[in-house]
């Protein structure tokens, strides 16, 4: 079973698996769907993090899960103050914010180890895709139409996403074909990454960024690209309750502070007051609030600095983070922050786009891969000739070096850019699996969003045991340390207002208005061994399984 946002990249994973590829293969196969089907996100020019778990023991060469980390990295040109004097008013260029993209070699590293059909067979659905075209949904016209009227520097943009029929805009229906993207895929599919990160892809993405025309900046060349490694790691595992809980390590926060938050609220008893007790959601907040300060503290590429994973998802600290919890006070970011020795100054808020998707194959094992471009349609730089969108994942470095704000600014030390260095990530794809066997596969978009939407979903499949449509649909709340205020979804403000009320008796600061929250494409594993796959309603998205 593959769910993802789109339905035709679901459909290609699908098709993999039943002819025989496992989860990995179908994984791949999904990923370069997406980057035609899905290009707000899904995306070849960008990155992310790949779970894999073997599902039992031993399978694919694989004992215990792993992560692909095929997080961007900065180019040797970069420096820490890169971004120091951008502000609204001058924003960097769009060049200025590409990273080293990290997703060919991802795919790559993940099939060889872990893949067992042919490349050219997980690259030939996309090439299809891009080469014949596929209609576009109600969402992706609406995207597209709102890029495009964005896009008035970006020649490139205009020309590859241009509607059908010159002077309207794109609607429900319409076929989207991508010729350039098409040849791009073939050569990947022909040649492997090399076709991407050496040769004239390589130059185009060097060119482009050089030449962009957009305010300049842009220092990534050839050699960054020749030089990019996806990486192994081990996930960041957690218990809840008995269930493991398997998530990304740094470069991203999102495993870490998943794993922390559950410790904390291990220590209550929140099944007994209820999901949507004023109690539950203060104390989530509270857990929240200190795995994001801890995020700022001490979160950042663990190749450039220690990186206190084990500590930070220590059961030990958790009690005594916990026990610091007062139930009937909202606590003060400001004031730990204090306790922490970080100094703040006075919204960064955060675009609703990268995309998760999730797989299981019939032997159970399982893929939970989120990866972005960043900005919606990435800083809108299509590679020349190529059909492909760059990221501007620099933008996720801590901007000002030491200058961290109330509105969520944060400048603290161990996510400064540098060359060939990771910028953190808040990505988390999940896999939960009991005695071995899987049962959950999440993850969703949202930038830091995404780390709540996570412990929304897993909390309410194993704490509160909610059918996993139920635990996908149940609104979500978000709070980050800073702002020191707690966005909610519209139906959780409209559907619990007595709750919502009690939590500003506690001194919470609720904000007026707050979008949907995430995007979580899931599969859970029922106990008769039933897979059950929910997309995520929030946007489009399609299950396929067989
Ligand atoms: O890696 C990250 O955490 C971000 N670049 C993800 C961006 C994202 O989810 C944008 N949409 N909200």
């Amino acid at each position: 079973m593959v769910v993802s946002v789109s339905s035709p990249a679901s459909a290609a994973g699908r098709d993999v698996l039943r002819q025989g590829g496992n989860a990995v293969d179908a994984a791949v196969a999904t990923a370069f769907a997406l980057a035609v089907t899905f290009p707000e996100a899904g995306n070849i020019g960008g990155g992310g993090f790949m779970l894999i778990h073997p599902g039992r023991r031993g399978r694919a060469g694989l004992a215990e899960p792993v992560v692909i980390d095929y997080r961007e990295t900065a180019p040797e040109a970069a420096t820490a103050d890169m971004f120091a004097s951008a502000d609204a008013a001058h924003p960097p260029s769009s060049e200025s914010m590409v990273g080293v993209p990290g997703t060919v070699r991802g795919l790559a590293l993940a099939h060889r180890r872990f893949g067992h059909m042919r490349w050219d067979q997980l690259v030939a659905p996309a090439v299809r895709l891009a080469r014949d075209g596929f209609e576009v949904d109600a969402d992706l016209a609406a995207a597209l139409n709102a890029a495009l009227a964005r896009a008035g520097n970006f020649p490139e943009f205009r020309r590859t996403f241009a509607p059908p029929r010159s002077g309207a805009p794109w609607v429900a229906g319409d076929r989207l074909v991508q010729p350039e993207l098409a040849r791009t895929l073939e050569k990947i599919a022909a040649k492997g990454e090399a076709a991407f990160y050496t040769g004239p892809v390589a130059r185009a993405i060097a060119g482009t960024v050089r030449e962009g025309g957009h305010g300049g900046g842009g220092v990534l060349t050839e050699e960054d690209l020749a030089d990019y490694r996806a990486k192994v790691r081990p996930p960041v595992r957690g218990r809840f309750r008995g269930f493991d809980v398997y998530g990304p390590p740094p470069p991203s926060s999102g495993g870490v502070a998943v794993v922390e938050m559950l410790n904390i609220l291990e220590s209550f008893d929140l099944r007994r007051d209820g999901r949507w007790s004023p109690r539950t959601l203060h104390r989530m907040v509270e857990a929240m609030r200190r795995a994001f300060l801890d995020r700022a503290v001490f979160l950042g590429d663990p190749d450039f600095g220690n990186v206190p994973v084990a500590g930070l998802t220590s059961k030990l600290y958790a009690e005594n983070l916990a026990a610091g919890i007062d139930d009937n006070r909202a606590s003060s970011s400001e004031k730990l922050a204090a306790a922490s020795g970080v100094t703040i100054e006075a919204n960064s808020a955060e675009s609703p786009h990268t995309t998760h998707f999730s797989v299981i194959d019939a032997d159970g094992m399982a893929v939970s891969n989120t990866y972005t471009l960043e900005q919606a349609f990435g800083g809108m730089l299509v590679v020349k000739g190529c059909g492909f969108l760059l990221n501007n994942e620099m933008g996720d470095f801590n901007p000002r070096p030491g200058h961290t704000d109330a509105t969520g600014r944060i400048g603290t030390p161990p996510n400064v850019a540098a060359p060939g260095k990771r910028m953190l990530s808040s990505m988390c794809p999940t896999v939960v699996a009991r005695d071995g066997k899987v049962v959950l596969v999440t993850g969703s978009p949202g930038g830091r969003t995404i780390i709540n939407t996570v412990l929304c979903v897993v909390l309410n499949v194993l704490e509160f045991d909610m059918p996993l449509r139920d635990a996908v649909d149940a609104p979500r709340l978000h709070h980050q340390w800073l702002p020191d205020t707690i966005a909610m979804e519209p139906a959780l403000r409209k559907g619990h207002p007595e709750a919502v009320e009690a939590l500003r008796q506690l001194g919470h600061v609720i904000a007026d208005k707050s979008p949907r929250q995430g995007d979580a494409h899931s599969i859970a594993v029922q106990t008769d061994g039933k897979y059950v796959g929910v997309a995520d309603t929030r946007r489009s998205g399609a299950a396929a399984g067989y």
